[in-house]
C-alpha cells in the first residue's frame, strides 16, 4: 500500500483499514485521518507514535487497559481480536502446558494488582520465556517507569501492525 492510497481513503474506510493498530482504540485512527495528507507511510507511524505520546498519563494508561492479557479469559473465550490471536500465537502462548499458563495467570494478576493496568509486551518480539521473565521483572518498576515501559510495547506493536498491513495490501495487488 502506497501513501496516495492510504491519503484517498475516506475516514470510514482508514478506520477499517487502521483502527486496530492501537489495539481496541479505533478513535486514534479517526484521529489521525484528520491529519492527510501523509507525506509518506512512515509519517502515519510517527502520527501514531506521537499521538500516543502526546496524552496524558491517564491516557495512557487507557491504551494499556484496551489490551487484553496475555494467554488470559479472552484468548481461552476466542474473544480476542484477529491481531492479538496472531501475536499471542506467534510467541507460542496458545500452546502453553498448564504450568506456564497459570504462572503467566498469577503473574499478569499480580502485575494488574501493582500498577492498575494490564501487561503489556510487543508478544511478536519475544516468547514464553522472555514474556515471563519480562513479568517477573517489570512488576517490580516504579509506577510512572512500567507506564513509560508499556507503552514503548505498545509502539512496537503498532509498527508490526502497520508493516503487516502494507505487506498485505501489497500482495494483494500483486
Ligand atoms: N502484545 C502483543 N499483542 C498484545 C496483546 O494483545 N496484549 C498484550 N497484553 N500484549 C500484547
Amino acid at each position: 500500500m502506497d501513501v496516495q492510497t492510504v491519503n484517498s481513503m475516506t475516514c470510514e474506510e482508514f478506520v477499517c483499514v487502521f483502527g486496530n493498530v492501537v489495539e481496541r482504540c479505533p478513535l486514534i485512527a479517526a484521529a489521525l485521518w484528520s491529519r492527510r495528507p501523509f507525506s509518506s507511510t512512515l509519517e502515519l507511524e510517527n502520527g501514531f507514535n506521537e499521538f500516543i505520546d502526546s496524552l496524558s498519563i491517564e491516557g495512557k494508561e487507557g491504551i494499556l487497559r484496551c489490551h487484553p492479557d496475555l494467554a488470559g479469559r479472552e484468548l481461552l473465550a476466542g474473544t480476542l481480536t484477529v491481531e492479538s490471536r496472531g501475536e499471542q500465537g506467534q510467541a507460542g502462548l496458545t500452546s502453553l502446558s498448564s504450568a506456564d499458563a497459570l504462572r503467566m495467570n498469577q503473574l499478569n494478576s499480580q502485575y494488574k494488582k501493582q500498577f492498575g493496568f494490564p501487561f503489556v509486551i510487543c508478544a511478536r518480539m519475544s516468547d514464553k520465556d522472555r514474556i515471563i521473565q519480562q513479568l517477573e521483572s517489570r512488576v517490580r518498576n516504579q509506577q510512572l517507569q512500567e507506564l513509560h515501559c508499556g507503552i514503548e510495547e505498545v509502539k512496537s506493536i503498532c509498527r508490526l501492525r502497520l508493516q503487516d498491513i502494507y505487506n498485505r495490501a501489497a500482495k494483494s495487488t500483486k
